[in-house]
Formats: structure tokens, sequence, C-alpha cells
């Protein structure tokens, strides 16, 4: 999930750093509310999560490879195991992100795209059945 599989013309035509910034704001907007999501955060500020989030998805769509050079390898199910995330916690991030994804205008063919790999993506970060 963190090898990039993506054409470098992606990333353009989904509107480049820009749309995965906005993306992730407004994704953590809903988070910051959210009775599930929120206690789950450990940090009091949710700015470097939102940073981390974006940085990785702008990496993995064919732009800048920055979330390596500061994270490493993203590891992603290992970086998840501190948390305990079930059906609700996949549902709640999904609800999020597709209010968040939804909001922005995008090409039919590139909202499918990342949505599609968003449920992948959520649904393999499940590390509980309940
Ligand atoms: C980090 C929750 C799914 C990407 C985190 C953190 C939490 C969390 C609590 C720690 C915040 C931080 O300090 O960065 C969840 C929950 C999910 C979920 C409840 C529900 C399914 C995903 C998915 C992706 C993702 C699907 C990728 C598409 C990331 C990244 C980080 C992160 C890149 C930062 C990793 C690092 O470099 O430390 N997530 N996450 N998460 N999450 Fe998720």
């Amino acid at each position: 999930m963190g090898s990039p599989v993506v054409d470098a013309d992606f990333f353009v035509r989904a509107g480049g750093e820009e749309t995965f910034r906005t993306l992730v704001a407004r994704f953590y907007e809903g988070v910051a509310t959210d009775p599930v999501l929120r206690p789950l955060y450990p940090e009091e500020d949710l700015g470097p999560a939102a940073d981390r989030l974006s940085l990785f998805l702008i990496q993995y769509w064919g732009g800048p490879g920055t979330y390596s050079e500061h994270r490493g390898h993203p590891r992603l199910r290992m970086r998840h195991a501190p948390f305990v995330i079930g059906e609700a916690e996949r549902d709640a991030w999904l609800a999020h992100m597709r209010v968040a994804l939804d909001s922005l205008t995008l090409d039919t063919e590139v909202h499918d795209r990342i949505w599609a790999y968003l449920q992948m993506a959520a649904e393999s970060m499940r590390n509980s059945l309940s």
C-alpha cells in the first residue's frame, strides 16, 4: 500500500499537491470532532498528523518523495499497530475521507481511483475484528 503504482501524469491530472493538502485538511476537520477517531490521536495538535498524511498521499500518487525523506519506508500497518482499528474506526475514517473527497472538484476518473484506493487502504489497516 506504500509503493507508488501510479503514472506520473496522474498526479498532475489530480491537481498536484494542492488536491492532497486540501483533501487532508478537510478530512482532519471531520476527525477533530469525531468521538470515535479523535481519542486515537496522541497529540493535541492534529497539524503534524495532517502533514504526515498529506505528504504520504502526495508521494503515493506520484508527487515528491518528501514523506519518505522524513519518515523512511511508510510501513503503515506497523505504524497503525498501536491503535485499535476495527470496523467502527475504519468506517469513521472513510466517512470523513468521502466528505473531503466529494468536496473537491475532480474529474470522475481521478475521484473514483482515489476513492477505490482509500477504501482498500482503510480495510487493510484494520487490526481488530470488532
Ligand atoms: C497516522 C489512525 C487509516 C495513513 C495515523 C495516526 C492515527 C491514525 C491515530 C497517528 C497520528 C500521527 O501522529 O500521524 C488511522 C485510522 C485509520 C487510518 C483510525 C482507519 C482505517 C489510514 C490509511 C492511511 C493512513 C488508510 C493511508 C492511506 C497514515 C499516515 C500516518 C498515519 C501516513 C503517519 C505515519 C507516520 O509517518 O508516522 N493514523 N489511520 N491511515 N496514518 Fe492513519
